[in-house]
């Protein structure tokens, strides 16, 4: 194989990548790092100043102190980088747990399926009423400026997503947690509402507009909005409330209708190490956006031989990223992002691209997309559970070399 490269158009390129990967991989990662770090220093302002996380935190691990070693755990087995994949389902669509099937045994990706709540569940009725019952707490007349100024995140959200401590039911986690052993098990009954209330989705941190029939789509509140959100954070929560975690874990969280680059373990092998310590989330694919507006983060300037320069993937803090299909989390992100999403306030309020957009613009999280999608919708079944990730929409991206050849 090493041979054949030799041999290709750009073989001689490739032939000084290798020999720099290897002097790279056998002691000098440690300087290429230090020649990165005062570059990060470059990075859009909010990703110093918008978010309010204590830098303090982690002093101990710098990130020059890193090593490929710790960088890459031995657990970071799974898409190049993660040491736990969850795939998000709902258990009837055979069809595309089928094709995802195909995609798991083409990429021998070891996942976790988490099934969806189906959107009829009884327990989507009972969100919505304590979606209605925490709205009638807030004044509902009053000049927005008000409403925003009475919404306030907890004190206590950086404390507890950078501790291990097992992360206990809270918030609008008590808002399903009957329901959940009584109704999972239940056929949906008579009961299962599919007349919820008119219900808009909120903006800003909690910011409700009232209700008009011609709000557009993405404005009104829906049973699969919830769902989608119930899903993911249950997924989230696995992968918190794992025995034997390590604060360098790593989890991936699909939906079920994707497809990747077929050397996406290479491409993120590749740019991970530009990621700067502490962050929360990093989208391997997005939507209606352009993630490419803060500039990309500088990278070692060593790759794999085996990585075409005209297709490489590039890391970008993110901008205003849509569509929840393809994200990693590290675990202290991941605390920290599921403390936002079940605060009574907020859980619930919107669909759940739209709270981690809102998220990431307001500098509650530390988020970064990587440049083109890794990871795309393939959108060739239809959806029934992710209505607020654009299908149906003309949002339309193609890979490099995909595994179904999207
Ligand atoms: C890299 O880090 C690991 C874990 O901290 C350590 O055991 C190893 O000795 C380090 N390697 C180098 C070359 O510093
Ligand atoms: C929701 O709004 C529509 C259109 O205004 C109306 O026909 C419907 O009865 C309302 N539903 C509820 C539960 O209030
Ligand atoms: C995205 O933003 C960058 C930086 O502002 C700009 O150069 C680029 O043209 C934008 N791309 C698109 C598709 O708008």
């Amino acid at each position: 194989m090493v041979t054949n490269l030799f041999v290709s158009r750009v073989g001689i390129a490739r032939y000084i990548y290798l020999v720099l990967g290897v002097i790279l991989v056998l002691g000098s990662w440690i300087p290429a790092l230090r020649v990165v770090s005062p570059q990060l220093s470059s990075l859009p302002s909010f990703v110093h100043s918008r978010v309010h996380w204590k830098e303090g935190d982690h002093s101990e691990v710098s990130c020059s102190t890193k090593n490929f070693t710790t960088l890459f755990s031995p657990s970071s087995t799974q898409l190049g980088i993660a040491s736990e994949v969850y795939l998000i389902s709902l258990p009837w669509r055979q069809d595309r747990r089928k094709q995802m099937g195909h995609l798991q045994a083409s990429k021998e990706i070891s996942w976790t399926v988490v099934d969806a709540l189906d959107p009829s569940d009884i327990t989507i009725g009972h969100i919505f009423e304590q979606i209605v019952s925490q709205r009638s707490l807030q004044p509902s007349k009053g000049p927005l400026d008000d409403l925003e100024s009475i919404f306030r995140w907890p004190a206590d959200i950086n404390a507890i997503a950078s501790s291990t401590e097992y992360f206990g039911a809270s918030g609008s986690d008590l808002w399903t947690s009957a329901d959940t052993q009584n109704s999972r098990h239940t056929t949906l009954s008579s009961l299962s509402v599919s007349h919820h209330p008119n219900v808009t989705c909120a903006t800003q941190d909690n910011s409700v507009p009232p209700f008009n029939p011609s709000l557009p789509d993405w404005m009104i509140l829906t049973a699969p909005k919830i769902s989608c959100w119930y899903s993911h954070v249950s997924a989230i929560r696995q992968f918190i409330n794992r025995v034997n975690t390590t604060p360098e874990d790593v989890a991936v969280f699909l939906e079920d209708d994707i497809d990747m680059e077929r050397d996406i373990e290479i491409r993120m092998r590749h740019i991970w190490p530009s990621l700067p310590h502490g962050w929360d989330m990093v989208f391997l694919g997005h939507c209606w956006s352009n993630e490419s507006f803060y500039s990309a983060l500088p990278s070692p300037q060593v790759m794999s031989p085996l990585y075409d320069l005209p297709t490489r993937s590039h890391i970008h803090p993110s901008y205003s990223p849509r569509c929840t299909h393809a994200y990693a989390l590290s675990l202290s992100g991941a605390r920290r992002l599921l403390q936002h999403l079940r605060y009574p306030p907020f859980a619930y309020s919107r669909a759940l691209d739209q709270a981690f957009s809102w998220l990431i613009e307001s500098g509650r999280l530390r988020a970064f997309s990587i440049v083109p999608s890794v990871v795309i919708q393939r959108k060739v079944l239809s959806s029934d559970i992710f209505p607020g990730s654009g299908v149906g929409s003309a949002w339309r991206e193609h890979l490099v070399n995909g595994v179904f050849g999207t």
